[in-house]
């Protein structure tokens, strides 16, 4: 007997036929259907003819975990064998549990679930779930967390690539003929592969839909999959990447795979982004005491100080940070024994008593008497042979009998998922915690993992990393944690379950970081982007840019500085202390509004945030290179109400950065231009010429 399993939420439907041999065929995911429509015919109508000499009971190709047994040629939802055998998996007697569905295949002793949730946010959530049931091992070589076929047509992509410091640039990619593939083997969520696509029809755009989009939230090794169907239409897979031998499942052993995420938009990327920030919201964040608070003005000391602290400079670095409205002061890199440079130390989480004759404890007090939390650094997984903790046990570090260790930035992985390594580390950083009152700790992550040995393997490496930071959390509940790996290598909503900011890149260059920022904020809200405003000239590109620019970009994430507040001149120390007065009063709409964009013209980027109720909104003009166009093009606001007037400012320390301001733009600095949202909308206002790599910072207000 066939089933039908629907589900419905926000403006999306899943429609699933469950037959008990052909197994759940995807019938619709995108648009929500009515909720009477009658639906009884929904599988008769998608019985396909037998293709001209094809097999007569092929596998349909909207099948959502397809296998080889019935005759697929595509690539399988499910791959493995018993001392070669048992790679012809077909799964029967398809049942909808509660949780999802299920199947066996009583030959290859195989049970697998497929668990599926649509969230109230639209988002659909996916794993699977493998359990041997044989005799002997079953060594598992892929089991997709979601495979789910799109409409044809469906024929462009938006892709991540990156490197160091250049994260989250997005391009588009036209699919062919052939499959589409892109794995991840650096055993951690990676720079140059950000496990996301998002798909539709040639041409979509910002607003331009129907796109559809998918994540696997995930911090090791991936696949990506897009391969055309028998009948042009695209099947989408994701899942964890195994390495031959990875997963061996002895009898009654069973695996459970990483959550892969799909959502759907009609209307362009914009709304696709904030369904994804919906759900990250509602579903993925999870905060000390249950709700976000106002997110703390950082100011963290790495570009500051590199390895060199210095406790009486720290605690000057403090008082004149507090002085600027920062909230939490964040020591870097170089706290610990014997940290001078990269090449030592790392595995030794003690404070260096050269640098803290007395511990961080006086330190950490000191910061909280000037009214700001205390965060520490620090990169758990990681040891340099040149420490103690290396010296005492050589034999923690990951590495392969009889061949030489690979070390990246002079360190080495340590076993995390050897209980003795776990249970160590999570001593040692308990320690460091109960040494000192340390509300936020910056857990950094700084290598590719080559060498896992047989044991662990990446998989279980980056489960038991999962697993430490979760028992940390248990022990510091009110700790804040945030991912950084290289800047943003181990950002995905896995992670993000168990951390609450990730720091977006290294590179903290205004005119890079506007292009990182716009790519990370198609699956991350702003509140947990880390956003740091530097110094100029800028440590990585040399580049000089206004304190206006350098503010107005971090801005709109999770704001903070990354620069020695003891160096700054009187005049750039007054304006950063306004832009963190601005950020203060503005990160309720900042961090819980609408966000937006305009597709680019002339060089120029807008993005703003406006809120539900459309009397508030916030608004960055961003000239990122030289216009061609003698005049700019009057910003047309869209989203705005109609029927109110709103008064428009420009906050913060905006010298104009544009010549022969005219009489509006003199208006709106003072604070005096008033306008309809009709007008504004329909009419658009006047922009003054902007020189490259500067910006204007809009306030829109109801009256
Ligand atoms: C990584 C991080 C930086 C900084 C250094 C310290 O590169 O991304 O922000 O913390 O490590 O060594």
């Amino acid at each position: 007997m066939s089933g039908l399993l629907r589900l419905d939420a926000a403006d999306v439907t899943l429609l699933v036929a469950v037959d008990p041999v052909s197994g759940p065929l995807l019938l619709h995911w995108g648009r929500r259907l009515p909720d009477d429509a009658d639906l009884t015919d929904a599988l008769p109508i998608t019985a396909r003819a037998t293709a001209h000499h094809s097999l007569d009971d092929a596998p349909h190709d909207a099948a959502m975990l397809p296998t080889p047994g019935r005759g697929l040629f595509g690539h399988p939802a499910l791959a493995g064998s018993r001392d070669g055998r048992d790679r012809t998996a077909l799964l029967a007697g398809w049942r909808i549990e509660s949780n999802g569905l299920r199947a066996f295949d009583e030959v290859a002793g195989l049970k697998v679930t497929l668990e599926l949730e649509l969230a109230d946010s639209g988002v659909l959530a996916t794993r699977s779930h493998l359990r041997n049931l044989g005799a002997g091992t079953f060594a598992l070589d892929w089991l997709a967390s979601s495979c789910l076929t799109l409409p044809a047509g469906c024929d462009e992509l938006l892709v991540f690539s990156g490197r160091w410091g250049g994260e989250w640039p997005t391009g588009r990619e036209a699919l062919g003929s052939g499959t589409w593939l892109r794995e991840n083997r650096r055993g951690r969520t990676s720079h140059d592969s950000f496990p996301a696509l998002i798909l539709g029809e040639p041409g979509f755009g910002p607003e331009r839909g129907p796109v559809w989009g998918f994540h696997l939230g995930w911090s090791g090794n991936h696949r990506l999959i897009v391969e055309p169907t028998d009948d042009g239409r695209r099947r989408v897979q994701l899942g964890e990447l195994l390495h031959p031998g990875e997963v061996r499942l002895g009898a009654g052993e069973s695996l459970t795979t990483a959550w892969a995420y799909a959502s759907f938009s009609e209307d362009g990327i914009d709304a696709l982004t904030r369904v994804h920030h919906h759900h990250v919201r509602r579903h993925v964040l999870r905060w000390p005491g249950g709700a976000m608070t106002p997110r703390p003005v950082t100011l963290n000391t790495w570009e500051a100080n590199y390895f060199e602290q210095d406790e009486p400079r720290l605690r000057r670095q403090a008082e004149a940070a507090a002085r600027l409205g920062v909230e939490r002061f964040v020591v870097d890199d170089g706290w610990f024994k014997g940290r001078n440079d990269d090449r030592a130390a790392l595995g030794d989480w003690v404070a260096d008593p050269v640098k803290f004759p007395h511990g961080l404890a006086p330190l950490a007090r000191h910061v909280e008497t000037l009214g700001m939390q205390f965060g520490l650094w620090v990169e758990p997984e990681m040891v340099n042979p040149d420490s103690d903790l290396f010296r005492a046990h050589p034999d923690w570090a990951l590495h392969i009998e009889g061949r030489p260790p690979i070390t990246a930035r002079s360190q080495l992985v340590l076993d995390v998922a050897c209980p003795e390594v776990a249970d160590h580390l999570f001593a040692a950083l308990h320690a460091v915690l109960d040494s000192a009152p340390i509300g936020y700790l910056k857990w950094d992550m700084n290598r590719d993992l080559v060498v896992t040995g047989e044991t662990p393997s990446h998989r279980e490496q980056t489960l038991a990393f999962w697993v430490l930071v979760d028992r940390l959390r248990e022990a510091h509940p009110a700790v804040e944690i945030e991912a950084c790996a290289s800047g943003g290598r181990r950002a995905d909503w896995g992670v993000l379950t168990r951390t609450h900011r990730i720091w977006t890149s290294d590179v903290t260059d205004a005119l890079e970081r506007q292009r990182i920022q716009r790519g990370f904020s198609l699956f991350f809200p702003p509140e947990v982007m880390g956003a740091h405003a530097s110094t100029s000239p800028n440590h990585q590109t040399g580049r000089r840019h206004t304190v206006a620019f350098r503010c107005i970009t971090a801005l709109f994430g999770h704001f903070g500085l990354e620069l020695d507040p003891l160096a700054l001149s009187d005049e750039d120390a007054a304006d950063i202390g306004s832009w963190i007065g601005v950020h203060r009063r503005l990160r309720p709409l900042l961090h819980g509004g609408r966000p937006f964009r305009h597709p680019p013209h002339d060089g120029r980027h807008v993005h703003g945030v406006i809120s539900d109720d459309r009397r508030h909104a916030v608004i960055a003009v961003v000239q990122e290179s030289a216009a061609a166009c003698r005049q700019p093009a009057p910003l047309l606001i869209n989203d705005l109400d109609p029927t109110l007037i709103y008064r428009l400012s420009m906050p913060g320390a905006q010298r104009p950065a544009f010549h022969r301001p005219a009489a509006v733009h003199e208006a709106m600095l003072r604070g005096e231009l008033r306008a309809g949202g009709a007008v504004l909308s329909a009419i658009g206002l006047t922009l003054p010429e902007l020189a490259p790599e500067t910006a204007l910072l809009i306030e829109l207000t109801a009256e």
